[in-house]
């Protein structure tokens, strides 16, 4: 895709369903008990992974798109796979369904891509085989191909090295078939949609600052879900408004979960002109239209426990910063190097080739906003929050920004061009 200097950008646009808590729909439908129906399911490659994955273990589940309808079969209802589970590029599908398959009574085999396959999983493997699981990498080198052997789980109090959702999720949802309360710590709060969710099931969750307990065994029933827009890719628009000059746009139906709202802090903290309406609570999960108007940004200190908040708009969030008069220094956040590809040297590799002062840094990096940016063709990775990103700094760049191997998009924005384009004045 070429993108070459907006306008503007006005209007308005209902953002696409979250990512994470399409994820999580799918998963506690199909080990639910009835009928669970969710709206606005996202679409993206990733989410259609784990459709896949649970359709292979017997579980109906009809996609209207729309609409997605999952007959679930309770917590014990689920199938041995004919072949492989493939999570495709989705960390949250193979690290909260590894969770899922260690309390099963069968084997199976849980793969995805080349950069699923070179992801950590030692991160999930160590609380789970805490837990008395059987999973083990079949390349023996902490990574996908995963293969998992059903046993009876113990309860276990783990406390996790990393703020990872990913890390919690996998030890509550294993926790559902242990013989006793699970509980996670993590060192900074991480999203916490599967404790949100686990509750609205119908299960008994408890969270007490950074600490989740569930108790094993509950009696999950289906649910109607209706998901949030995904406020990591609002992320995208938020900033194409705040550094194209005369921008006005309204994102309606925009997930604001405390645990996912950083970039909003952020950008204010940066000097940005956001307003939130219409604030309401849907499925258990804070919602509320977005007004951005474009605005002069300054130069801010992102670190602690703000980086799990906006982990997923680190990228994002270093292009504003280029946009930005001064300095803004990221730190904490060493898990950029290991998301779908290492965010820190894509971020500096390519921002520095559209004329950015950007260093990196061993947990996240330095950029002092400010040099005038020009278009450059920029290499994704395959990784789509890299490519939406360098994207909208196309926006406000110099020329003609070209982005390599843009189908990434699909893992979690299929329609992001066409909406972009619809803004555009
Ligand atoms: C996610 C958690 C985060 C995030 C990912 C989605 C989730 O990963 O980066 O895109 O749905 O739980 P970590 O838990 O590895 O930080």
């Amino acid at each position: 895709m070429e993108i070459t200097k907006s306008h503007g950008l006005r209007g308005e646009l209902t953002i696409p369903g979250d990512k994470s808590i399409s994820h999580r729909g799918i998963m506690l439908g199909a080990i639910s008990r009835g009928t669970t129906e969710i709206t606005n399911f996202l679409q993206g490659a990733d989410c259609l992974s784990t459709i896949s994955c649970f359709q292979k273990m017997g579980i109906p589940i009809e996609n209207e798109g729309s609409l997605v309808r999952i007959q679930g079969k309770g917590l014990h209802g689920l199938k041995e796979p004919q072949s492989v589970l493939d999570a495709g590029n989705s960390g949250t599908t193979t690290r909260l369904l590894s969770g899922i398959l260690c309390g099963q009574d069968f084997s199976c085999q849980l793969t995805g891509d080349d950069s699923i396959q070179k992801r950590p999983m030692e991160r999930i493997m160590k609380p789970l085989r805490q837990m008395g699981a059987d999973i083990r990498s079949l390349k023996d080198n902490g990574c996908a191909p995963l293969s998992i052997t059903g046993k009876k789980l113990h309860a276990v109090d783990y406390h996790s090295p990393v703020a990872s959702a990913q890390v919690k999720s996998c030890v509550l949802l294993a926790g559902l078939y242990a013989d006793g309360p699970t509980s996670v710590t993590e060192p900074f709060l991480s999203r916490d949609h599967t404790e949100r969710m686990l509750a609205y099931f119908g299960a008994k969750v408890s969270s007490l600052e950074t600490t989740a307990t569930v108790q094993p065994e509950p009696l999950l029933e289906g649910r109607q879900i209706e998901v949030p827009g995904d406020i990591s890719s609002a992320a995208y628009f938020i900033a194409a408004a705040l550094i194209v000059p005369g921008s006005e746009v309204l994102l309606k139906n925009v997930g604001v979960n405390p645990t996912r709202d950083g970039i909003l802090r952020v950008c204010r903290q940066m000097g940005a002109d956001i307003t939130l309406l219409n604030e309401r609570l849907v499925s258990q999960e804070p919602v509320a239209d977005l007004l951005i108007r474009s605005s002069d940004l300054k130069g801010t200190v992102i670190e602690g426990s703000l980086i799990p908040t906006l982990i997923d708009e680190i990228p994002i969030i270093a292009i504003l910063a280029a946009f930005a008069d001064g300095v803004t220094t990221i730190r904490d956040a060493g898990e950029l190097k290991v998301k779908e590809s290492n965010r820190i040297d894509a971020m500096v590799t390519e921002l520095s080739k559209m004329g950015a002062d950007i260093q990196g840094t061993d947990d996240g990096m330095i950029i002092k906003g400010g040099a005038p940016l020009t278009g450059a063709a920029i290499d994704s990775r395959l990784d789509h929050r890299i490519a939406m990103s360098f994207a909208t700094a196309g926006l406000a760049a110099a020329g003609t920004t070209t982005i390599l191997q843009d189908s990434c998009i699909a893992i979690s924005y299929p329609d992001f061009f066409r909406d972009l384009s619809s803004l555009q004045i």
